[in-house]
């Protein structure tokens, strides 16, 4: 049985949805946050400290995830989360927005194998006091890039290479790049982890067929989708509608909580963007998701789907 790991999602994937996937499903050795970009000499932002407030993330084995090309604010950022008790850090090199990939960060960062290598360098020598993993794609056009850059990866004792199996280009389209992954499995120095649309249980046992040694297998909008997936991988117990019910009504009260009506209709529509795929026949209500602007249209068309 290979761990299994929470994707990083930005807007999705935060603590609250976090805590409540543990508390209905579990299933799940670790939790990845969405990605925080450090600035040199500032720490968080109000949102950021919530989400890393080690209060809301306690009982859980929680990764934090930084996104950077500058050194300095990362060894700063590595140095603060730490204090906070963190266990390991996690790089960003796979984001695939415009905005990220322009300032040479992300999957930006893969055009550039001198670039990582001279940040690698300099982060690994000054010693950072946890393991310091990364989530890396293929490459940025073409996975003819991917030994260079797993040359440039295998010459650092970097913890863990979590792979996402596409390139930039392909942003979440297409299908993963298995067989460039199986050259990673092969000849990464790190423990590999895959990641990909991997949305069933079934999936994720012809994936461990086919690389029975792998350590680690991350999920992110397959989780979404169905948030029992981690429990239903590791025990067969398959989730109830009921049990999705609960899990989206604690969520819903949770969020209201934090950010008010109106924000929480914006973050439930993106939920049900994944969520909505478990009812393929029911566009209208789902339209009425897409639609609603006030707490009772919400719940309404929630409720129908939902039951
Ligand atoms: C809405 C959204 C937000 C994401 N945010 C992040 C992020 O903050 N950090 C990151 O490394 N990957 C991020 N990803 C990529 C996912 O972690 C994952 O690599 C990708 O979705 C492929 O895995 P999947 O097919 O299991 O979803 C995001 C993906 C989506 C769809």
């Amino acid at each position: 049985m290979a761990q299994l790991y929470l994707a990083p999602m930005e807007e999705v994937t935060g603590y609250l949805f976090r805590q409540i996937l543990e508390k209905h499903f579990g299933g799940v050795d670790t939790y990845f946050t969405p990605f925080l970009s450090p600035v040199s000499g500032r720490s968080f932002k109000t949102r950021q400290g919530r989400e890393f407030d080690p209060a809301h993330n306690a009982g859980l084995h929680v990764v934090p995830q930084i996104l950077t090309d500058d050194v300095d604010a990362c060894t700063e950022m590595i140095g603060i989360l730490t204090d906070l008790g963190y266990p390991e850090i996690n790089l960003n090199f796979g984001c695939p927005s415009g905005t990220v990939v322009k300032k040479g960060r992300g999957s930006g960062f893969l055009r550039d194998p001198e670039g990582m290598d001279r940040f690698f360098e300099r982060l690994f020598s000054l010693n950072p006091p946890v393991p310091v993993s990364v989530k890396t794609r293929l490459g940025f056009a073409d996975s003819a890039e991917w030994p260079r850059i797993l040359e440039v990866y295998n010459r650092y004792p970097i913890s863990e290479l979590i792979i996402h199996a596409r390139v930039r280009e392909d942003w979440y389209g297409g299908t993963p790049d298995r067989e460039a992954f199986a050259y990673a499995y092969e000849n990464s120095k790190a423990p590999v982890c895959y990641n990909g649309d991997i949305t069933s249980a079934a999936e994720y046992g012809e994936l461990l067929a086919q690389f029975p040694a792998m350590h680690a297998v991350m999920i992110g909008r397959g989780a979404v989708t169905n948030p029992g997936i981690f429990r239903e991988i590791r025990s067969g117990a398959v989730m109830t509608a009921e049990e999705l019910r609960a899990f989206h009504d604690d969520l819903y009260r949770a969020y209201v909580n934090l950010w008010g009506v109106k924000d929480t209709l914006f973050k439930m529509k993106e939920i049900w963007g994944y969520l909505g795929d478990r009812f393929p026949d029911a566009e209208r209500a789902k339209k009425h998701i897409r639609k609603c602007r006030t707490e009772a249209e919400y719940l309404a068309a929630a409720g129908e789907l939902l039951g």
